[in-house]
Formats: structure tokens, C-alpha cells, sequence
């Protein structure tokens, strides 16, 4: 007799802009959420690192070249001066001055607002364990202080990173990001106690979401920016999309087009 796992209650809408809004304004910027919420988006995905001082913030990558006015490691910078970056200017002049921010900033503007919040743990290298705990830590703290809050769900591509969160927060879910099936991933995100595996859109298809659903998590995309694509997802039956497109897809109302 083969075991029934409890599909446990899934609080999260169904579509979630990635990095606040996508491709629309500077990614993980505040300015990115204000834009996704204006968009109808009622949950949004982002990349949480920390500064050299040990204050989690939002920036996608290790390096600050790409969507910062500064170059070089993120992890080599305090949070005093992380804080005077530009982090609009290279998306386009409009967005120009905007600052990066840190998560509490976020997390204050998502719980202000009733909005959700998926928390990609984004190490810098070789601080996964102290990322994740950190993120867990004050993520605990904030939302005991919201009661009634939808909690923050926790993923990452690193398991060091959600082991750390594991130990730290318990009770907040945790997903396992997946770019493709490695060896061992199943046995990880049972480990983990993951509530969810997030994999890319291309690994997916009816079979992999019912597998996953039948062990008891669930199954989301990222990032789904395709009429086709987000429509062969739905059918599949995915609990979540991730999308750059919030201008294209209306969550909660399925395809715009
Ligand atoms: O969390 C889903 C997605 O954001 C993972 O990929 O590179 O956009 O952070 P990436
Ligand atoms: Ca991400």
C-alpha cells in the first residue's frame, strides 16, 4: 500500500513577479514592487544577500556591476555604503538614484500592503549557511510581529542555505530552487522539509507536478514569461508561476493575451 502524503493548506496566490517586477523597472528595487503591486500582483519573488556587516539585502548577484553604479563583490561592502549606490540608473534614467534595498524595507512594504513574499536566499559565495540563518532570524521576527501575516516562503538554490534556515525558523516553508534534476534532490528536499520545490519551466510537465504533489509539496515555475508556456503549466497543474511579465499576465485571472 503506497503511503498518502497531506497536501498541506497553500496561502500563496498563484502568480508571483519576479524581483518586484520583473524586466519593467530596476529588479529588486522597491520601485520594482510598487510597480508589480500597481500591476494587480499580490505576491512577489526576490534575491536576498548580505552586505560585508551582515545586513540582508536585495541584489541579484555576487558582483555589484550589473545593476549597481559600483563594481566588485557585494560581500566586500558594508551596508552604510551599499546603502548610496544607485540601483535604477542602468535600467533607464527614470529609475536613476533609486537605492538598493534592505529586506526589512521590503518586508515592511509587502507586510504594509497584505502582500506575500517568496525570499530567494541568494548567498554570496561560501555564505550559505550564514545567509540563510540570518534571513530566517529576522524574517521570524518580523512576521511574529504582523499576527495573521501570510508567512514568507523561504527558497534557495543552495541546501546549506535552507539547512541554516531550517535550524533557525522551523516553522517558516521552505522550497528547493531546481535548474535541473540532480542526483539527490528528492532525498534533499524531504530532508529539508521543504513545503515546495521551484523549478524552471523547462523540467516540468504534468507527471513531475502530480509527483511532487503526491509526496506532499508543492510544485511552482520560474520564469514562465510565455502565453504557451504559462497555459501548458496551468494545465499541468503548477500552484505557482513566476513571471518577469506582469504587464502581459493578470494573476488571478489567468493570460491577458
Ligand atoms: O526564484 C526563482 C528565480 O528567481 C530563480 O532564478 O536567477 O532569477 O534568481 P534567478
Ligand atoms: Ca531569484
Amino acid at each position: 500500500m503506497s503511503t498518502a502524503f497531506r497536501l498541506e493548506p497553500w496561502p500563496y496566490p498563484r502568480w508571483i513577479a519576479h524581483r518586484g517586477a520583473g524586466k519593467l523597472a530596476p529588479e529588486n528595487t522597491l520601485a520594482a514592487f510598487r510597480v508589480g503591486a500597481a500591476h494587480g500582483y499580490r505576491m512577489f519573488e526576490c534575491d536576498a544577500k548580505l552586505s560585508g556587516d551582515g545586513v540582508p539585502f536585495l541584489l541579484h548577484d555576487a558582483t555589484l556591476e550589473r545593476t549597481t553604479s559600483a563594481r566588485g563583490q557585494a560581500a566586500e561592502w558594508t551596508w552604510a555604503e551599499l546603502s548610496r549606490l544607485d540601483a535604477g540608473g542602468w535600467h533607464s534614467r527614470s529609475y536613476a538614484g533609486e537605492p538598493p534595498p534592505t529586506l526589512e524595507a521590503v518586508v515592511r512594504f509587502v507586510l504594509r500592503n497584505g502582500h506575500a513574499l517568496n525570499i530567494e536566499i541568494k548567498p554570496s559565495p561560501g555564505a550559505e549557511a550564514l545567509t540563510g540563518q540570518a534571513v530566517a532570524e529576522h524574517c521570524r521576527r518580523w512576521w511574529s510581529a504582523t499576527p495573521g501575516a501570510v508567512p514568507p516562503l523561504l527558497t534557495s538554490f543552495k541546501p546549506a542555505a535552507l539547512r541554516a534556515a531550517r535550524a533557525a525558523a522551523p516553522e517558516l516553508p521552505r522550497g528547493l530552487l531546481l535548474d535541473h534534476w540532480w542526483e539527490g534532490w528528492w532525498d534533499e528536499a524531504q530532508a529539508l522539509d521543504c513545503s515546495a520545490v521551484v523549478a524552471h519551466f523547462g523540467m516540468l510537465d504534468a507527471a513531475a507536478v502530480e509527483g511532487l504533489r503526491a509526496a506532499g509539496m508543492r510544485c511552482l515555475a520560474y520564469t514562465v514569461n510565455d502565453a504557451c508556456e504559462a497555459d501548458r503549466l496551468l494545465q499541468a497543474g503548477v500552484d505557482g508561476l513566476i513571471t518577469d511579465a506582469v504587464d502581459r499576465f493578470a494573476p488571478g485571472e489567468g493570460l491577458l493575451d
